[in-house]
């Protein structure tokens, strides 16, 4: 792997090859199968409180974190609430969608009861914070200014201009996912330049302390398709209304899926380059059974939408309704989140003040006795 190491500089390569975070990923995923290489893993990932999670999120990325900590991989999760203010003027309602946000987690399956998971908020650590002063000097203003995502973020926003916070806020989640040593950082696509600004801060620390202090991070990308909206879309977005929440009731989803989108040919059929809805509802179908959804399609025939929409709401419903009954049971006890919540915060403070003492030395900054 150590050709790697030169490769994942984003100024000498502008950028990763999909194909190659692709392997990587694959690689990763064998070596956490494996007890003995597991050891040398931990888990760091987020999400933003902006509302509830959909089922896109779900098939995308809980489920999965769900199945490495059924691996006892120690597992940070950031709720990223600072990073909320990077795109938007005010950050509305942050601590309502923080707890919601939790609540999503644990009824999904995340469970810090009997697994090292740790749920922490970004702007309750600010040892965290600290780390990101001396990370800002080993990036450029143009590597930040190219980087894809942040572009593209700026473009969908309502700011007027390029923020400070939205161009420097990569290194931020460099800082979120070494404070712990991270490495394993299950990602969608879009994160990926912040897993490489990551590695190049990860690499450039090391270099110019002469050290190996921090490791080298690899996004373990979901094998799941992304979930297209119901109406269509490109993506299932609560925003734009055409998505199923985690936490919605049976007739709920019952109600989305009868309105999702379709088209009028009868004979079913998993063509996601011609019928690109209809794939849609049967890989949803697919992800809630153990069968894929090409034969999903043979079986249901001639159906029709009908026949495909019963379905899907039949499957859905069951595969959601564990979830549902421990989100209404968890619901009754929001004392219970913010102790969850409490407990991640004091775990991740402690570790972060551990890594600044150490990064303090590296550097050779001065400490008060
Ligand atoms: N940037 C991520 C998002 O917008 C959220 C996030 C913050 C994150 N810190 C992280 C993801 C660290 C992975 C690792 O969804």
């Amino acid at each position: 792997m150590a050709h790697m190491n030169e490769q994942t500089d984003t100024e000498k390569q502008g950028g990763e090859t999909w194909a190659a975070a692709q392997a990587e990923s694959r690689a990763l995923e064998a070596a956490l199968q494996n007890p003995e290489q597991r050891r040398h893993y931990r888990m760091l990932t987020g999400d933003r409180p902006t509302g509830r999670l959909h089922i896109g999120h779900y098939f995308g990325s809980l489920r999965n974190r769900v199945a490495l900590q059924q691996l006892g991989l120690e597992t940070f999760i950031v709720i990223a609430d600072y990073q909320v203010l990077t795109d938007r003027e005010q950050g509305e309602h942050i601590a309502g969608f923080t707890r919601e946000l939790c609540l999503d987690y644990l009824a999904a399956g995340l469970d810090p009861e009997n697994y090292p998971v740790h749920i922490f908020v970004h702007s309750q650590v600010p040892e965290l914070n600290q780390l990101f002063v001396p990370f800002l000097s080993l990036v450029s203003q143009r590597e930040l200014e190219r980087n894809p995502t942040t572009k593209d973020e700026l473009q969908h926003s309502a700011l007027e201009q390029l923020t400070a916070a939205l161009l420097t806020y990569p290194v931020h989640q460099a800082a979120d996912i070494l404070f712990c040593h991270g490495n394993v950082v299950p990602v969608g696509k879009d994160q990926l330049p912040h897993i490489e600004l990551t590695r190049s801060i990860a690499r450039r620390f090391n270099q110019r302390y002469g050290c190996t202090y921090f490791p080298r991070p690899v996004g373990l990308l979901s094998d799941t398709p992304a979930i297209m909206g119901l109406d269509g879309s490109a993506k299932m977005s609560k925003s734009r209304g055409n998505s199923i929440e985690l936490a919605a009731s049976a007739d709920e989803v019952a109600r989305n899926i009868r309105r999702a989108r379709t088209d009028s040919e009868r004979l079913l059929s998993y063509e996601p380059e011609r019928r690109p809805e209809v794939a849609n509802l049967l890989q949803l179908a697919a992800l809630c059974s153990d069968c894929p959804p090409g034969q999903l399609a043979r079986q249901l025939g001639t159906g029709g939408a009908g026949a495909l929409k019963r379905l899907l709401t039949e499957r859905l419903n069951a595969h959601l309704e564990p979830i549902r009954q421990r989100r209404r049971e968890l619901e009754q006890h929001m004392d219970y989140i913010d102790e969850v919540l409490a407990r991640g915060c004091t775990i991740a403070r402690e570790r972060a003040a551990q890594t600044m003492k150490e990064v303090h030395q590296l550097l050779g900054t001065y400490a008060v006795s």
